[in-house]
């Protein structure tokens, strides 16, 4: 398939099929498909070949076959592929933007940034792949030299979620061959197509065939077993809920297979006594509504000062009544639909738990009329500690706001969670907000800013949110073996 074919992946099967394996477009070995829905209306998109066991078997041959070419072509030149990639991707944006929107369903400006973000990774690991660094030193008793050398892992498999359908796959396949890996990709059933554009434009890059294999798929299950099951499969990288995090580590651990996990969240917002409440509000937009809300680092729960609750329930209440909803496309519209009538009802089962238990809506915007998987923006109060909603990750539009008047107090309701992936922090006091920052538990604090994902930094979480790191200079870390060499050596 050629860029053209980037248009078509949206608009109807191609010819050769979509399951992108040792570099060519084929159809699931057994033929069957699967249907992929828009969120925004409902309507059949198109179908995709549904991969199953055979395919992942093949996908696993051609990787292997593929894996000691790569390993040995030079980190330049494979930095120069992923160099071409990230800018095709960035000339393709606007096309790339409406396929996420198609299969996603954010809002436009969300998927525009999201092409940006995940390109990205691509320059990052580009950089970074021609910096993995061997050392030669004496062993201090003398007599002989220690070398330390670091090799590509061998090949990876990786799982893939719906709410980052570009930059959840490049933050997996950038490092992985920058560090010489060939990668087997299972995206989200609900969101292939994004991921296969992905594809196209690295072959139209010039990566050698077998070096990425995309197979989308509705019976994950078949393909992530088959995968965990081959002893071939060195690395398995999964972005994902915790529970299903677990299960997958324990089907890793029959072969010893080297993982890293990014799983669910649950982050505290904490606005302190002297935040720059407008600073606060702009940061919580960002925090809580970017992607809808369906994102791991989202704002899930605030807790504010409560000398300054007032004016930021009253500004932050504003500024979500204010968010237009509806079809990612239709101009002005800044939330998107849901990814899928499941994810509205277990938004709203939080909230009616909420409010049984005595939390109020100080804030709502409104609501598209016909159909379409939409949830408003919406603002709740006195939201009692035991609501299911400030242990749960709402991964949608909805701010749980609670006060606080003693700062021991409120980290430790801030930290009393399972999870330990990001969390936030305003004060206009850096010494305050980096003391509350490192008794937080996790793996990532935004410090007066809601945004905090950067390929360039690592990216991970701490207690049942995962293990390991993207992005940043730990993130090829993951694709590297070290192997320590004792060199006889006289003195
Ligand atoms: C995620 O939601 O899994 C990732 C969010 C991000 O990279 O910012």
């Amino acid at each position: 398939m050629n860029l053209a074919g980037i248009d078509l992946l949206a608009k109807a099967p191609l010819a050769e099929g979509d399951v992108f394996l040792g570099g060519r477009w084929l159809p699931a070995a057994d033929g069957r498909t699967y249907p992929v829905h828009d969120p925004a209306t409902g309507e059949l998109i198109r179908h995709v070949g549904a991969a199953g066991p055979q395919d992942a078997r093949a996908a696993i041959e051609a990787a292997q076959s593929a894996a000691a070419g790569w390993r040995t072509t030079p980190a330049r030149r494979r930095s120069e592929i992923l160099h071409d990639t990230f800018a095709l991707m960035r000339e393709h944006t606007d096309t790339l933007a409406r396929l996420i929107v198609l299969e996603n369903g954010k809002a436009h400006r969300d998927a525009v940034a999201e092409v940006g973000y995940a390109a990205e990774f691509f320059r990052w690991f580009a950089e970074e792949g021609v910096r993995v660094g061997s050392s030669f030193g004496d062993a201090p008793a003398g007599g002989y030299r220690h070398v330390v050398r670091k090799h590509p892992v061998g090949v990876t498999a990786f799982v893939t979620p719906w709410n980052f359908p570009a930059a959840m796959a490049t933050r997996k396949i950038a490092p992985a061959l920058a560090a010489g890996c060939p990668v087997l990709l299972k995206p989200a059933p609900q969101t292939p197509l994004t991921a296969l554009a992905i594809a196209a434009l690295l072959a139209e890059a010039g990566l050698p065939d077998g070096l990425l294999n995309v197979l989308p798929t509705d019976r994950a299950p078949e393909v992530v077993s088959a995968w965990l099951g081959d002893d071939r499969v060195r690395k398995f990288s999964f972005t994902g809920s915790t529970a299903t995090g677990k299960v997958l580590l324990e089907q890793a651990a029959a072969n010893v297979v080297n993982v890293t996990m990014e799983l669910g969240g649950n982050a505290p917002f904490v606005v302190c006594a002297d935040a720059d409440v407008d600073a606060a509000v702009r940061g919580a937009m960002d925090a809580k509504m970017r992607g809808g809300g369906e994102v791991c680092v989202a704002a899930n729960r605030f807790y504010v000062h409560e000398s300054v609750a007032a004016e930021f329930t009253e500004k932050f209440g504003a500024a979500m009544a204010a968010v237009r909803v509806g079809p990612g496309m239709e101009g002005g519209v800044t939330l998107g639909p849901m990814v899928d009538q499941g994810a509205v009802d277990k938004i709203r089962s939080l909230v009616d738990d909420a409010l049984a238990r005595g939390a109020r809506i100080a804030a709502q915007g409104s609501m598209p009329d016909g159909p379409g998987h939409f949830h408003p923006a919406t603002v709740l109060v006195d939201v009692p500690d035991d609501a299911r909603i400030l242990h749960e990750e709402v991964f949608g539009p909805v701010a749980p706001l609670t006060t606080f008047t003693d700062e021991v107090e409120m980290i430790a309701r801030a930290n009393a969670t399972v999870h330990g992936l990001a969390s936030y922090v305003y004060s206009r006091d850096v010494g305050r907000a980096l003391r509350i920052a490192e008794r937080l538990e996790a793996g990532m604090v935004g410090v007066n800013r809601g945004l905090l994902s950067d390929p360039a930094a690592p990216f991970g979480g701490v207690k049942q949110s995962g293990l390991g790191r993207e992005g940043g200079r730990e993130g090829i870390e993951a694709f590297l073996e070290t192997q320590y060499i004792a060199l006889d050596w006289p003195n």
